[in-house]
């Protein structure tokens, strides 16, 4: 390659890099969930000038967990719409979006299974395809580690071959796939694989295997592994998966085109190590397997240099015993005692399923008009119901 090829690509990528660096104002899908909250937070304080917007179906607006506000006061405009019709209109002027929106687990997945190929794969590639047209440069897709499913051999490196086991983790392999050519110098997409999240959120899941655990020894002092504690699962600190979002928004390192596992090597654990560092920050629990404890289906290492070559600043950097801490002080907070809490507001799952049981969501996911009636009874009541407990 000539010296003047070179010095004409290297501008051409300093004006894209120049280009994407003016996030003014970033669209956030999906912001209303476990990880939004901390999304909202985070971008209002690396990027006080920006505008952002979040765009919720709001399925689990109601399960707040500790939040001195509404986490969705920290947007200067927050929509309640579908995904899956985003309307061209609101893209217009949007910069960049971080595009959290998904039947986000396994449990979930297998539930709706056709709706989670629907939301997590057809509607992610129409709204990168018109968000494309409308001139955002940068969307950032929430992927996940779980494409990886069963694993044996070594860490894995994003060119290991995929195995994804369950719907949910199909669902995130075909919309990387399908978002790949829509990438350009103007339209960067970045996929990034996220480990298993975990840590304290103003809408707390219990459905994630640390949180689980962490509640179960609050509530019980005791913690039942359902598996014989081999496996092994990455995990991120929500806060890091927000610093993440962050830097892949304007990143100026990678292709066009970027799938990466965003995590860190030292977060790579065995489940039973995970139970023993909660009982060594909460004493006293008691730790058992399951009786009838089979291997788990899932189980891989993940290998995070890519990451940690491309985004030096923004690593993880959080740590185990902390985010043990801060769950455990949030739980004792909320005075949270609730022994039979797998059944309860604070599994994704159980929540969809009470207000399908309630008529509230029709079988497609969908707002009904019973919902809407819903909504205006609990706007004029003081003491507005519920639907699930949590
Ligand atoms: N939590 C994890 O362990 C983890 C790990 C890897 C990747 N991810 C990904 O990160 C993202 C956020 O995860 P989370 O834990 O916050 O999940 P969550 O279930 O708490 O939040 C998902 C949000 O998406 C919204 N949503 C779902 N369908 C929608 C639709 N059709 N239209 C508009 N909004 C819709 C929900 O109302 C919810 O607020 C997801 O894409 C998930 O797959 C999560």
């Amino acid at each position: 390659m000539g010296i003047r090829q070179r010095t004409l690509e290297n501008l051409v990528a300093a004006r894209a890099r120049r280009l994407v660096s003016d996030m003014k104002t970033i669209l956030i899908t999906g912001n209303m969930g476990y990880v939004g909250p901390w999304v909202l937070r985070h971008l209002r304080e690396s990027r006080p000038q920006a505008t952002l917007i979040g765009y919720d179906m709001g399925y689990f607006s109601h399960c707040l967990t500790r939040a001195a506000i509404l986490p969705e006061c920290r947007t200067d405009l927050q929509y309640f719409a579908d995904v899956r019709s985003v309307p061209e209109k609101i893209l217009e002027g949007v910069d960049g979006i971080i595009h959290l929106a998904a039947i986000s687990n396994d449990p979930m997945g297998k539930a709706f299974e056709e709706l989670t190929q629907e939301v997590n794969h057809r509607a992610t590639v129409r709204l990168a395809t018109l968000a494309k047209q409308a001139g955002v440069r940068s969307f950032v897709f929430a992927s996940s580690c779980s494409v990886y499913g069963f694993a044996e051999e070594g860490a894995r490196t994003e060119s290991s071959s995929l195995n994804p086991l369950t719907a949910y983790a199909q669902s995130k392999v075909a919309a990387e796939r399908d978002l790949a050519p829509l990438a350009d110098s103007r339209f960067r997409v970045t996929c990034l694989r996220f480990a298993t999240a975990c840590g304290m959120s103003e809408r707390l899941r219990l459905d994630l295997v640390l949180n689980d655990f962490v509640a179960s020894a609050v509530a019980t002092n005791r913690i039942t592994i359902l598996s014989d504690g081999t496996p092994w699962r990455p995990l991120i600190n929500v806060k890091d998966m927000a610093r993440a979002l962050d830097w892949a928004l304007d990143r100026t390192t990678g292709e066009d085109y970027l799938v990466v596992n965003a995590g860190s090597d030292e977060w790579n654990y065995q489940i039973r190590e995970l139970a023993e560092a909660v009982a060594r920050v909460i004493p006293g629990v008691q730790i058992s397997m399951h009786p009838d404890a089979q291997p788990d289906k899932r189980s891989y290492r993940v290998d995070f240099s890519l990451f940690r070559r491309l985004a030096p600043d923004h690593q993880p950097q959080m740590d185990l015993e902390t985010t043990v801490q801060e769950l455990r002080q949030g739980l004792e907070a909320m005075r949270f005692r609730d022994p039979d809490f797998r059944n309860s507001a604070f599994m994704r799952l159980k929540v969809l399923e009470e207000l399908r049981r309630q008529g509230l969501l029709n079988e497609q996911l969908e707002w009904t008009n019973r919902a809407r009636a819903h909504r205006r009874e609990a706007a004029t009541s003081v003491n507005a119901p519920v639907p699930v407990r949590s």
